[in-house]
């Protein structure tokens, strides 16, 4: 049997402007527009051999189970009708499934691999609708930098990818990274995505008001006005948030120390520093501000927090 192998390497991306609801759960199409900036330094680099033996994925050097495996080769599924076996080995250098956006970067650096792995030869905004129906927050990492996700309007999902905003040297941010806890979380993002859509009585207002919040934040970072940013940041976070809470039973990522950062945040904030929080599914902190002000904001939460990383803007998805 011929076999063909390719490795790419992606970056995950932190929403600036959250995704949380489905309009589609097949196709995996968002019920709301999200706008993301794409980091360094996490990153997650997968090897596809198109054409193996049997299916197999390792992950982290561990061979996974059928069912931990089953999501990657329903992807896979998706390339090509009658897809040989394949051989899928990834490695994150970070946390796996601890609000750091592990599946942003396993999704896009899956497509890219195994498409080239397979031969076929797709543009970044066809690999960024694959990538989408592996996880959603995978279609912003193809790109570096700030990159919004149009929720489009085809039923067949097609208009529905990322599209680059700004490169990643348009604006000396940081996202310094609060890490509370590094253990998977208690329930996906998908699963509470879905229930919080089922029952919360405020996902209606969180769905109307979001093109606002994206066209509100496109502005500020074109005029790299980082207050305006940071505050449509905090506001697009807590009406998420406010959904998963009122939502049957609720779900409630955050710890204590989760609050304990935002409360620093707010003081440093009041001592003059600009810098802004958001979450994500999980209780992990990430904070924005201006480069020269990432140390100060690293050193002032070190008290409370696990462990903590300085990211600045990234590369997009590439092959290595
Ligand atoms: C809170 O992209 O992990 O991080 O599409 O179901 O795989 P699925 O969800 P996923 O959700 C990310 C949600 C979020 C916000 C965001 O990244 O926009």
């Amino acid at each position: 049997m011929s076999s063909s192998t390719a490795t790419a390497r992606s970056h995950p991306n932190i929403a600036l402007i959250k995704y949380w609801g489905k309009r589609d759960t097949k196709l995996n199409l968002p019920a709301v527009p999200s706008l993301s900036l794409t980091l360094s330094q996490f990153h997650t680099t997968t090897s596809v051999t198109w054409g193996s033996n049997k299916d197999l994925f390792c992950l982290n050097n561990i061979e996974q189970s059928n069912t931990q495996s089953a999501k990657v080769f329903q992807f896979l599924d998706l390339l090509t009708p009658n897809r040989p076996p394949c051989t899928v080995v990834s490695e994150n250098n970070f946390p796996t499934a601890a609000g750091l956006a592990s599946s942003a970067s396993a999704f896009s650096a899956l497509a890219m691999a195994a498409s080239v792995a397979a031969d076929l030869q797709l543009s970044t905004t066809a690999l960024s609708v694959l990538a989408r129906q592996g996880s959603g927050s995978a279609s912003r990492s193809l790109w570096e930098g700030w990159v919004e996700w149009k929720m489009g309007k085809k039923l067949d999902g097609t208009d529905s990818h990322g599209i680059p905003i700004a490169p990643r040297d348009h604006w000396d941010v940081r996202m310094v990274m609060a890490v509370i806890s590094s253990q998977q979380k208690p329930i996906s993002s998908r699963a509470a995505m879905l229930q919080t859509q089922s029952t919360s009585p405020m996902y209606d207002a969180w769905c109307n008001t979001a093109q606002t919040d994206v066209d509100i934040a496109k502005k500020a970072i074109m005029e790299k006005n980082l207050e305006r940013l940071g505050r449509q940041m905090e506001h697009s976070t807590l009406k998420m948030f406010s959904t998963m809470f009122t939502t049957q039973p609720s779900v409630r990522y955050w710890k204590p120390q989760t609050l304990a950062v935002v409360e620093a945040v707010e003081q440093l904030r009041n001592a003059g520093i600009p810098c802004w929080y958001t979450m994500d599914a999980g209780p992990n902190v990430k904070i924005l501000c201006h480069a020269k002000d990432a140390k100060q904001i690293a050193s002032a939460i070190r008290p409370i927090v696990e462990n903590h990383y300085i990211l600045e803007p990234g590369h997009g998805t590439h092959l290595l």
